[in-house]
């Protein structure tokens, strides 16, 4: 028996890794317990998504409503399956800026704790297993903001020639920089996952994810941008822009094109990797020019609301290099652009997000 180990099995990447993987012919384990829905609120909830999975799946899946942060139930789970773990691929966290600064014990203990918790029953129970963690550009912090920019009519672009103009990479500095109480405790997951990789030589990656995004996400307004652009004007919600003018760029990969990564990864893994992800220069947008195609795609205007200050950290202008790992990885295929993906949410989204009566 070849086991994949998914947590955060209904969140947004954990759900499209249970399906590849289980596509690839393993059994996969999920570990979910709606925590969403504790962060954000019944609309945010994820049990749809783990009953989908139990639905389609069949005896291929099988989930455990569990806490990562619980050390004793997690290590009965990775007891009960041991070596048979073949891949360990962590999703699971609290994934918003805002809501950490409300309960930064809980987001702590959860993004760092819960990463911890994780790495060490690898190390107990499959040291073998590659371990695939889902951090962020955040542990970049608000550094990003320093590139010399350009504003143009509906965007912020850096200054043309700038070495980072096919996007940032991870020569980065992740230091002196202001990160915001998610952004610390995604740091400090990450620089674990790297030592686990170094120090015990297991096979880690830290993929720093841009703005992942797709279907499945149980979009919410602190937490999934286009999923959130696209439900705000089907439901003819009010979207609130935080600063800059509303150009703010972010690029977008789609959750099918992230497993692809991580299949990659898993078939050829090494230690203590580290790689952005996002959409680069393939697929970004800004919120001005995410509002116009959601308008396309529904013939809705969107209804907004400008806050002149930014969020706190938030960045200006992203778009990651896929550079590094294009590079180790060269079979690897990005596929979707922003406009696939917004019709792509629309289409899947069109009968659950309608106006309220
Ligand atoms: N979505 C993005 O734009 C984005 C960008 C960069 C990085 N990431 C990272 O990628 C990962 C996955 O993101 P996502 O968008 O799929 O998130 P998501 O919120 O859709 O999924 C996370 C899942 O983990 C579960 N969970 C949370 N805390 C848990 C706990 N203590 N025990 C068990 N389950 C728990 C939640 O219920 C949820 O189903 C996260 O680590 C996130 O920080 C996401």
């Amino acid at each position: 028996m070849s086991v994949a180990l998914v947590t955060g099995s209904g969140g947004l990447i954990g759900s499209e890794a249970v399906r590849h993987f289980a596509g690839l012919g393993l059994d996969v384990v999920g570990i979910d317990n709606d925590m969403r829905q504790r962060f954000f609120g019944a609309e945010a909830s994820t049990a749809w998504n783990v009953q989908r999975l139990v639905t389609e799946l069949g005896s291929s899946y099988t989930h455990h409503t569990i806490d990562i942060r619980d050390r004793d139930a997690l290590a009965a789970v990775f007891r009960r399956y041991g070596s048979d773990i073949a891949v360990v691929i962590h999703t699971a966290a609290q994934p918003s800026h805002d809501w950490a600064v409300r309960d930064p014990y809980t987001d702590f203990d959860v993004n760092a704790g819960g990463t911890l918790n994780v790495l060490q029953n690898v190390r107990e129970h499959c040291i073998e297993a590659p371990v695939i963690h889902c951090s962020t550009n955040k542990v970049y912090g608000d550094r990003p903001n320093s590139l010399p920019f350009v504003e143009l009519e509906t965007r912020w672009e850096i200054e043309p020639g700038h070495p980072y103009e096919q996007g940032i990479r991870e020569d980065m500095s992740i230091d002196s920089s202001l990160h915001s109480i998610f952004g610390a405790s995604k740091v400090a997951a990450d620089v674990m996952v790297q030592e686990y990789g170094r120090y015990f030589g297991m096979r880690t990656a830290c993929f720093r994810g841009g703005t992942l995004t797709g279907p499945a996400h149980s979009a919410t307004e602190l937490h999934g941008f286009l999923g959130y652009v696209m439900r705000a004007n089907m439901e003819r919600r009010k979207y609130r822009i935080y600063g800059y003018q509303g150009k703010q760029v972010r690029d977008a990969i789609h959750s099918s094109d992230v497993v692809a990564a991580f299949e990659a990864f898993f078939r050829n893994p090494r230690p203590a990797a580290v790689y952005n992800l996002g959409g680069g220069r393939h697929s970004n947008i800004s919120m001005r020019e995410a509002f116009a195609e959601a308008e396309r795609i529904t013939g809705h205007e969107m209804i907004s609301e400008y806050v002149e200050e930014n969020r706190v950290g938030d960045h200006k202008w992203w778009i990651g290099s896929n550079e590094a790992f294009q590079a180790d990885y060269p079979e690897w295929k990005q596929i979707y652009d922003v406009p696939m993906i917004m019709r792509e949410i629309y289409e899947a989204n069109v009968e659950k997000w309608v106006p309220a009566a």
